[in-house]
């Protein structure tokens, strides 16, 4: 098993470690992420405060020497912060009635100078006095403390919102059971978490090693272990679409979360080392938010299943390689860009039209995004779109709330209810 976590060790008096292409991407998604997650929470300019709890379940030592070599990179914990103090200050422009957001963040770190290292960057940048007020600073395993960081969470007052970072090394520090415990405890949780699944793919094999880890992980039984001798030659993309349809029905179906997604980040620079960024939730616009900004990212992100709607749980006798049927693709790679946009577009058009038609009652707008919920790459925008066309030329009829009919997918709201046209009858004499 590939183990990277020596690369980041810090220490007082010596320079932080250098800051890697694929954490640069990582940050800006968490920066990114979070801010537009403050937004749409505080989007109804009535609202006065959103009680928000950040945890950072491997912190590490807060920040990096710059790529350059000169200066230095926000680690994650100073990305929260800063991100939330920037929000805040956008939200009071103009503003008489200050509006807030009450954030608690909790930063985990195992390592005892690497959290000594923390400490004294968070004293330094924001002040002693916020030390074990806001800002909890824990040396020790997340795992050990998580409890007791969801029990301070349940207490604040003002409700349970809390975005968990889990930015484990590989894959064998987060299992299926601590998310499980994180959706059980806690009422509102996120977790934005990375999975080296690069590194997993090398050690997995049908030998009791492999079989104990992925027990301990809570994802053996999702594994197709009597096909994965037979997948050990075939390219990585192969592999990597296989494992993708396991493991992400596997972390879908046991996590407790409802919505999610589960992409591949395969950072630029001399490194082809590829990870999964995982989001979970609890809700669907949670989720949207997030496929958005794998949109915007495209460059970054890819994925190995279908463009449209995702077939996961993969099994030998769906492989098309396996069994010479055409029933399900292995090995493509799609990406977040345009070509891949309009395919995904099409196709779904294609699916959704005869699904709203197998319906035979009206089903609203928001009951269709729930129902195909994360199998699919597109945005709820993006579905719209794919109606688009079956909508203006009458085939779907979408009728509002107050019994306006729209005339184009991209005006559907979620309340809208929507049709398929019945074909007339046609009698004979
Ligand atoms: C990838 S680094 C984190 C980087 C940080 N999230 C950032 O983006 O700046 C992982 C960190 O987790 C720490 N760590 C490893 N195992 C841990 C565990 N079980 N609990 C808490 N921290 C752990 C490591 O010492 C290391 O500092």
């Amino acid at each position: 098993m590939t183990k990277r976590g020596d690369k980041y060790k810090w220490k007082i008096g010596a320079a932080p470690p250098s800051i890697d292409h694929h954490s640069l991407v990582k940050h800006q998604i968490v920066r990114e992420y979070l801010g537009r997650y403050i937004k749409v929470l505080m989007s109804n300019y009535n609202i006065e405060k959103l009680v928000l709890s950040i945890v950072d379940g491997f912190a590490g030592g807060g920040e990096y020497t710059a790529p350059d070599g000169g200066g230095y990179s926000p680690g994650s914990p100073q990305i929260v912060v800063d991100t939330v103090t920037e929000q805040e200050a956008l939200l009071n422009i103009g503003r008489d009635k200050p509006r807030k957001v009450d954030a608690k963040y909790y930063f985990v770190e195992q390592h005892r100078s690497t959290c000594a290292y923390l400490n004294a960057l968070l004293a330094a940048k924001y002040g002693s006095v916020r030390l074990g007020r806001d800002i909890i600073s824990v040396q020790g395993a997340f795992d050990a403390h998580v409890h007791n960081i969801n029990q301070d969470i349940i207490r604040r007052q003002g409700g349970e919102r809390a975005i968990f970072l889990l930015d484990q090394y590989a894959y064998d520090q987060v299992p299926v059971p601590l998310i499980q415990k994180i959706f059980t405890e806690v009422d509102k949780p996120e977790v934005i978490l990375t999975f080296g699944v690069d590194s997993l793919i090398s050690f997995l094999a049908d030998n009791s090693k492999s079989r104990k880890t992925m027990e301990k992980l809570g994802l053996d039984s999702h594994i197709d272990w009597a096909s994965l001798e037979s997948l050990r030659s075939a390219p990585p993309a192969v592999w990597r679409s296989a494992i993708q349809r396991n493991l992400a029905k596997g972390l879908i179906e046991s996590s407790g979360a409802t919505h999610s997604t589960i992409f591949y980040i395969t950072p630029m620079g001399n490194t082809s080392w590829t990870y999964w960024l995982v989001h979970l939730s609890k809700n669907y616009k949670a989720r949207d938010v997030m496929m958005e900004l794998h949109w915007e990212m495209a460059n970054h992100f890819s994925h190995y299943l279908e463009p449209d709607l995702f077939t996961l749980g993969y099994r030998a006798g769906s492989d098309r390689g396996a069994t010479l049927q055409n029933d399900m693709e292995l090995g493509e790679a799609h990406h977040f860009d345009a070509i891949a946009s309009e395919k995904c577009k099409k196709g779904l058009g294609e699916k959704l039209v005869p699904l709203i038609f197998d319906c035979h009652e009206p089903i609203e707008f928001r009951q269709l995004t729930q129902s195909i919920g994360s199998l699919t790459p597109a945005t709820a925008g993006m579905i719209k779109e794919s109606l688009d066309q079956a909508i203006r030329c009458g085939e779907v009829l979408v009728t509002s709330q107050d019994g306006k009919t729209r005339t184009r997918g991209s005006s559907v709201k979620p309340g809208d209810r929507l049709q398929a046209k019945q074909s007339p009858l046609i009698f004979f004499s």
